[in-house]
């Protein structure tokens, strides 16, 4: 299938006005929390326990009460190895939410700041050698596992919505907060001093800090549709863990090991590097994995 894409640039903002934040307890959303308290920035911000976004009625009752201006839909359900047992709540908080959000958002012209996955590509060899320096937005999807397919089908939903909406697709994302791979690099590597990590899948982080700062820039920009963000350059699991222990000063051993090594219920993409030019024509230089990893680290390091 392929991605029409929806590029209009709206009117620019030069203030983001009023913000609502779900999935406010995840990575994401308590990223964007604390970059917003940073800038001294005002938002209302709920998590799964305030605003289940998959129950419509609350919902449009929150949205319609609230009024933003901007949604940012931090929440999803991210686990994927169990959205292979759970394929029916996978699509419910993944798809049929992100409708019910659109749907809302649109009724009272709110814009839909959407976060979508490189897992929505299938990273097969012929991927590879078409678009050796990663997917482009409009590249053909085709997800290899429950999740991808639910972050589509989510995609598909806000497409059709009629909404005012902007969706960044983003790979490998971790920060500072929340459970995220670095997080268990340094915990695993800490404590046994030896880990197997594996070396064939290829791709490029996303941090949460860069991806928060990029998003605000996109919004207040006026630009919508599709954008792919993530880092300059390209690594497998096994190099990044072996920067996360340097970097960190663990002295810990980690084993290359092939995926074949390493079976998970869902399949993982063998190659999900996505091409960010459509972001730095927007002015915004994608940073090379390694800079955006030492940033998360030194601010994990300064918490210790
Ligand atoms: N993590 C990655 O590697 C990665 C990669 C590519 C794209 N993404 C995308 O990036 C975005 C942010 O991911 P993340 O890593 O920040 O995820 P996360 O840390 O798992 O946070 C997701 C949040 O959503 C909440 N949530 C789940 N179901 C909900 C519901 N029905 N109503 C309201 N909140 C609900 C969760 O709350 P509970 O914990 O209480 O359930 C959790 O706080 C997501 O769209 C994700 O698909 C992530």
């Amino acid at each position: 299938m392929s991605n029409p894409q929806n590029l209009q640039r709206h009117n620019p903002k030069s203030t983001l006005g009023r913000v609502l934040i779900t999935g406010a307890g995840g990575q994401l959303g308590t990223e964007w929390r604390s970059e917003l308290d940073r800038r001294n920035l005002p938002f209302e911000a709920f998590g799964s326990a305030e605003l289940d976004i998959t129950d419509s009625d609350q919902v449009e009752e929150l949205i319609s009460r609230v009024r933003p201006d901007v949604i940012i839909n931090a929440a999803a359900y991210t686990k994927v190895d169990l959205a292979e047992q759970e394929r029916d709540k996978a699509f419910s908080v993944n798809a049929d939410a992100v409708g019910n959000l659109a749907a809302s958002a649109r009724s009272i012209g709110a814009l839909l700041v959407h976060y979508s996955t490189d897992y929505v590509f299938s990273g097969a060899a012929q991927d590879r050698a078409k678009w050796p320096g990663g997917y482009p937005e409009e590249a053909e999807t085709h997800p290899v596992n429950t999740y991808g397919a639910s972050k589509l089908e989510g995609e598909v939903r806000l497409r059709e919505s009629g909404a005012d909406w902007l969706c960044l697709r983003v790979s490998w994302l971790c920060g500072a907060h929340g459970k995220n791979f670095i997080k268990t690099v340094r915990r695993v590597a800490s404590a046994n001093g030896e880990m197997r990590v594996v070396n064939d899948q290829y791709g490029s982080p996303t941090f949460t800090p860069d991806l928060v700062r990029k998003s605000l820039a996109l919004i207040t920009s006026g630009r919508r549709g599709m954008v792919h963000i993530s880092s300059r350059g390209e690594t497998n699991w096994h190099e990044f863990a072996c920067e996360i222990v340097r970097l960190s000063g663990i002295r810990a051993t980690i084993h290359p090991i092939p995926t074949r090594e390493y079976p998970t219920p869902a399949p993982r993409p063998a190659f999900s590097r996505m091409d960010c030019s459509r972001m730095e024509g927007f002015g915004l230089p994608a940073v090379p994995w390694k800079e955006g990893l030492a940033e998360v680290i030194r601010e994990l390091d300064s918490h210790e």
